[in-house]
């Protein structure tokens, strides 16, 4: 998969990718991920990216010409160009299981306090990453590139998302090691049974009961 981010702020993504699971990832070409500083896209002599709002109010607004030209010079018809924003769709993760197999993303990163309302008009899906409202878009495509990295092949084992939480709308159920008491605190015995069946059963009522207690909205689902 090949991911295209359009950020003014490249370096806010610096570590991020370079650590554990997603770094692997990435050395392995499992994912390829470029920054794209859209202020090169800019046709004023200044670099200018941004404008004052028609109508008066606080703050400036993301300019339309350099967003639209970079994306036209890099979208194919393979490409999935996504707008990250409040008020967006809310992300889950069924949307991210729907993107991981996509061949191409391309992540619009707003900044200052928004973007001219005809960039959505060139964007296949917006999304907002919760209802809380952060500085820019580049938190929440860091949230997307790691949450579907994690789920293409060979990436991390499919044992490990048949687990994850949220698979069939279900938390996931809660883990042990060692050692077998702690604190006082003991490990559920059926977990040291050795009995798959029992074991299995466990869990899945275990999921129930905290997706009940916790998220009972996931279960009307
Ligand atoms: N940009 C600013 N806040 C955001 C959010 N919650 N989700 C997506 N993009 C955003």
């Amino acid at each position: 998969m090949k991911i295209d981010i359009l950020t003014l702020f490249p370096h806010m993504f610096d570590g991020v990718f370079q650590e554990s699971i997603l770094r692997r990832a990435i050395d392995e070409g499992k994912v390829n991920i470029h920054f794209i500083n859209f202020r090169e896209y800019s046709d004023d002599s200044h670099g200018k990216v941004d404008d004052t709002p028609y109508g008066g109010g606080a703050g400036m607004v993301l300019r339309c010409q350099p967003i639209f030209d970079c994306v036209k010079s890099i979208r194919t018809d393979d490409s999935k160009v996504i707008l990250l924003t409040p008020s967006g769709i809310p992300y889950k993760q069924e949307m991210a299981y729907h993107l991981s197999n996509e061949k191409h993303l391309i992540l619009i990163c707003g900044h200052y306090e928004g973007f001219d309302d005809r960039i959505r008009s060139i964007c296949d899906l917006e999304i907002s990453i919760g209802d809380y409202v952060l500085t820019g878009g580049e938190v929440p495509a860091m949230v997307l590139v790691d949450s579907i990295t994690r789920l293409l092949p060979g990436v991390i084992t499919d044992e490990s998302h048949i687990n994850d939480s949220f698979h069939e709308n279900l938390l996931d159920y809660p883990t042990y090691t060692r050692p077998r008491v702690y604190e006082g605190m003991e490990v559920p015995e059926v977990l040291l049974s050795g009995n798959h069946e029992d074991i299995r059963k466990y869990r899945y009522e275990e999921s129930l009961r905290l997706t009940r207690e916790k998220r009972p909205d996931l279960l009307e689902k």
